[in-house]
């Protein structure tokens, strides 16, 4: 981790130290995507997109190209999340841009293909991706490592594929209880690993992505979604005391409360469907807060993004706030909508 001198520049990193930044640093999930024509024409020269996160050179390149062209307050690191399974051993592959596919873990007997550990040899490259980008980046701007939360990399590692519902897991965790605690426990130990190792390699901070949470009754929330990320932030708290963590439990809704009480997150990520209001009441008093535009927003463009920009910086710019979407930017998304946005925030659009 850069030292403490360094850090205080960063207005990001003040506003997880708890503090209120006048005009609030800004950054956006999928930042690094297929809506940048600079990010299509590199993608078009790897055949499978893990290639891609494994290319030292050009995913520092991609994971520079949106602070070049909108000078964000954070870059975040071009990987994925599903690096983590690929490294445990689960065979991972991106085919025909038709999203992941991997081998399903279809019963309990299959998740004997998994290492103990992390093989952190396959991971060097990302590490070495963290470095070069450290040393390329202006020092006010924040980098940004992540991981999947356990129960979201589950949903994939157990269908084999994206689902709507998160239905194999689901299942697999009712019927097969014991088996899919060993899965969580494992994940839950790897991610602490991994993110430690992103620490040393140069992040300023981490993001958690917890992308299903939301599907989740409330005991099972608890078990799958609140434990093993209270378990990974104060796994990565011992080896790392200053660590910062932003936690991102998309629609964890009624949950929030109970995800802040357990999970010791610097900020929380807020997806589009909390009210701007009900966050600063409610969620900004005990923790700073990132998010919470909805993508569609941004990809519409005109009244709706101003009217709901405005709405957002209103309720939460008084306090320790970090701009950000509510889910990931969509590949259809116009740039002059992005610079639009960016302009919003700094207080610079007519
Ligand atoms: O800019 C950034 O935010 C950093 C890079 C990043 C990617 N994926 C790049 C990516 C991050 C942080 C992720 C996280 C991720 N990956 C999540 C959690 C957050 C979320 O978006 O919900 C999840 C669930 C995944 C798994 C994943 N990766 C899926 C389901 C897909 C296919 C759907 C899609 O959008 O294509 C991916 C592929 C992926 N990850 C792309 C990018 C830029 C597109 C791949 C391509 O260019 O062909």
């Amino acid at each position: 981790m850069a030292d403490r001198l360094v850090t205080m520049t960063k207005p990001l990193l003040n506003v997880l130290a708890g503090n209120r930044e006048p005009i609030p640093p800004v950054w956006l999930m999928r930042q690094a995507g297929r809506y940048l024509p600079e990010y299509r024409k590199i993608r078009e020269q790897v055949a499978d997109f893990l290639d891609l996160c494994f290319d030292v050179r050009r995913a520092a390149e991609i994971t520079l190209q949106p602070i070049r062209r909108f000078g964000f307050d954070a870059a975040i690191l071009f990987s994925d999340i599903l690096v983590v399974p690929y490294a445990l051993g689960q065979r991972v592959s991106f085919e025909g841009g038709e999203g992941p596919c991997l081998d399903a873990l279809a019963d309990p007997a299959a998740l004997k293909i998994l290492r103990r550990e992390l093989d952190h040899k396959l991971l060097a490259p990302v590490y070495e991706a963290i470095s070069r980008v450290r040393q390329d980046l202006p020092p006010a701007i924040t980098l940004i490592g992540f991981c999947g939360a356990p129960w979201t990399l589950a949903t994939y590692m157990i269908a084999g594929c994206g689902t709507t519902d998160q239905l194999p897991a689901r299942l697999f965790a009712y019927r097969h209880a014991g088996a899919f605690t060993q899965l969580i426990d494992l994940l839950t130990e790897a991610s602490a690993d991994y993110l430690v190792r992103q620490f040393d390699a140069g992040a300023d901070a981490v993001q958690i992505f917890d992308t299903w949470a939301g599907i989740l009754p409330a005991d099972e929330f608890r078990k799958w979604c609140i434990e093993p990320c209270a378990r990974i932030a104060a796994a990565v708290r011992r080896r790392l005391p200053d660590a910062r963590i932003i936690g991102f439990p998309r629609g964890a809704g009624a949950q929030l409360d109970a995800y802040l009480n357990a999970v010791a997150v610097d900020a929380i990520g807020l997806d589009w469907t909390v009210a701007p209001a009900t966050a600063r009441d409610h969620i900004q008093k005990r923790r700073p807060v990132q998010g919470n535009l909805d993508p569609l927003a941004l990809l519409a463009g005109g009244k709706a993004l101003d009217r709901s920009t405005d709405a957002i910086l209103g309720a939460l710019t008084p306090g320790p706030f970090i701009f950000n979407l509510g889910h990931g930017v969509l590949p259809q998304t116009p740039i002059a909508h992005v610079e639009r946005l960016v302009a919003l925030v700094r207080g610079a659009a007519a």
